[in-house]
C-alpha cells in the first residue's frame, strides 16, 4: 500500500477517472485545428505491445510522436487540468465576442433607422442648414402689412381740403368703403364730429363744436312745399326737391315739410316747450336739447304728407308718402335716422318724419349694409342718454 500524496497518473488507473479523461480528451480534440486532429486511435497492427497494451501507454507515444507537430503539439503537452481551463477559456471569450458582434450590430442598426447618428446630432448643435431639406415644410414668417390709411392718399386728402363730401368719399373707394374706413379707425383724416361734412354724427353724446354751429349753405329746396321758412343746406335740399318729384312721379302723393335747419336758438325754444308739456324725460325722448339737435346742422327734415292740406309728423308713419319715403329715401341720400325699436342706442322715440341728409353714397351703404341707426353704421357707442 502506497502512502503520500496521490498523482494524476494514479487517478487515471481508476476506471472512473479514466473515463472522464476520455471525454475531455474528445471535447478538447473538437476545439482543436483540422490540421491537426490525430485520430482517436492507432491501428492496433502499428502497436508494438500488442492488443493489450494500456491506453495510457497508447497516449504517451502518441505524444512522442507528434512532438514536433506544431500547435497540436505544444497542446498535447499541457497538463489535462491547463488544458481544461484553456478549453473553458476560450469558449467563454467565444461567447462574449459573439455577444459584442449581436449587440453592435442591433445598435446600429436602431441608429441607421430613426436615431440621428453623431454627424447629425453635431450639425443640429452648428444650428439651421443654410439650405432647407427638400421636402420639409419651410415656415414662412411674415409681418402683416399695416393697413393702408386713405389718409396717405393725395386725391382723398384733396378732395377733404376742398371742402366736396362725394369727391372725397368716392376717392376713398364709395360709401361702404369710406364707412369701414371710418369705422376701423385707419381714417383719421374723417371727423364724424366736422358739422360742415355730410357724414357728421350728432347725437346726445356728440353735440356741436361750437354749440351754436351754424352752416354756412343753407337754402330754401325748389318746387317743395314748406310749411315754415326753414331751409336746408344746398345738398340737401337739392335732394329733397329730387326725393318729392320722386314720390309724386310713383303716384304716391305730395310731401311738404315743417321744419329742416333750426338755430341752437331755436333748438332751445323747442325744446322748452316739450319740456313745459311732457316733463324733462318725455321731451328727452321726443326733442334734443340745444347744441345736440340733427337740425342744427342743415341736414333735417321734418316731412308731412300733404294732400290738398298737409298733415301732420304723427300722419307720416300711416301714410303712402311715409311708406314710400321708408323704401326710397335712401336713393336720394337721406335716411329715417330714428328708427323702430332703437330708443337704446339713439335716445329717441321713432320719428317716421325726420330725415337726415347723409348723401346717395352713404345713403346706400346704409341701406345695402341694413343699417338702423348712424352710430352702429360707423361702429360709434350707443348714446341714449346725455
Ligand atoms: N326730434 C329730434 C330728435 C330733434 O329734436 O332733433
Ligand atoms: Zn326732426
Amino acid at each position: 500500500m502506497r502512502m503520500g500524496r496521490v498523482t494524476s497518473s494514479d487517478h487515471e488507473l481508476s476506471p472512473r477517472r479514466a473515463a472522464r479523461a476520455e471525454a475531455e480528451r474528445r471535447a478538447t480534440a473538437a476545439l482543436a485545428l483540422p490540421a491537426v486532429t490525430a485520430p482517436e486511435a492507432p491501428p492496433r497492427a502499428a502497436s508494438s505491445n500488442g492488443p493489450a497494451r494500456s491506453r495510457r501507454e497508447h497516449r504517451e507515444q502518441q505524444r512522442g510522436s507528434r512532438a514536433t507537430s506544431g500547435p497540436a503539439s505544444w497542446w498535447r503537452d499541457r497538463p489535462l487540468l491547463v488544458r481544461r481551463r484553456l478549453a473553458v477559456l476560450a469558449l467563454v471569450m467565444v461567447v462574449v465576442v459573439a455577444c459584442g458582434v449581436a449587440i453592435s450590430a442591433a445598435v446600429g442598426g436602431r441608429q441607421d433607422q430613426s436615431a440621428p447618428g453623431p454627424a447629425v446630432a453635431a450639425a443640429a448643435l452648428a444650428g439651421p442648414p443654410a439650405v432647407p431639406a427638400e421636402g420639409l415644410p419651410v415656415p414662412v414668417i411674415s409681418e402683416a402689412p399695416a393697413p393702408e390709411s386713405p389718409c396717405d392718399d393725395p386725391a382723398v386728402t384733396s378732395a377733404l381740403a376742398s371742402g366736396d363730401d362725394g369727391a372725397t368719399i368716392a376717392a376713398i373707394g364709395g360709401g361702404e368703403a369710406f364707412r369701414a374706413a371710418v369705422a376701423s379707425g385707419i381714417a383719421p383724416c374723417v371727423s364724424l364730429s366736422d358739422a360742415d361734412r355730410e357724414w357728421v354724427v350728432v347725437n346726445k353724446k356728440r353735440p356741436y363744436d361750437p354749440a351754436d354751429y351754424r352752416p354756412g349753405d343753407l337754402v330754401m329746396p325748389d318746387g317743395v312745399r314748406a310749411l315754415e321758412e326753414s331751409a336746408l343746406r344746398r345738398r340737401a335740399a337739392d335732394a329733397l326737391t329730387s326725393l318729392v318729384r320722386g314720390a309724386a312721379d310713383a303716384g304716391v302723393g305730395e310731401i311738404g315739410y315743417l321744419s329742416a335747419f333750426r338755430s341752437y336758438q331755436t333748438q332751445q325754444t323747442t325744446y322748452a316747450g316739450r319740456v313745459a308739456v311732457g316733463g324733462v324725460e318725455e321731451a328727452d325722448r321726443e326733442s334734443a336739447r340745444a347744441g345736440f339737435s340733427e337740425h342744427q346742422s342743415g341736414l333735417a327734415v321734418d316731412i308731412v304728407p300733404c294732400n290738398r292740406s298737409c298733415g301732420t309728423l304723427d300722419d307720416v308713419a300711416g301714410s303712402s308718402q311715409g311708406a314710400w319715403v321708408r323704401d326710397h329715401a335712401w336713393e336720394y341720400g337721406f335716411i329715417t335716422r330714428y328708427d323702430v325699436g332703437r330708443i337704446d342706442v339713439t335716445g329717441y322715440e321713432p320719428e317716421a318724419w325726420h330725415l337726415r341728409y347723409i348723401g346717395p353714397e352713404l345713403a346706400k351703404a346704409y341701406h345695402d349694409g341694413g343699417y338702423t341707426t348712424l352710430e352702429e353704421f360707423f361702429g360709434l357707442p350707443a348714446a341714449p342718454t346725455y
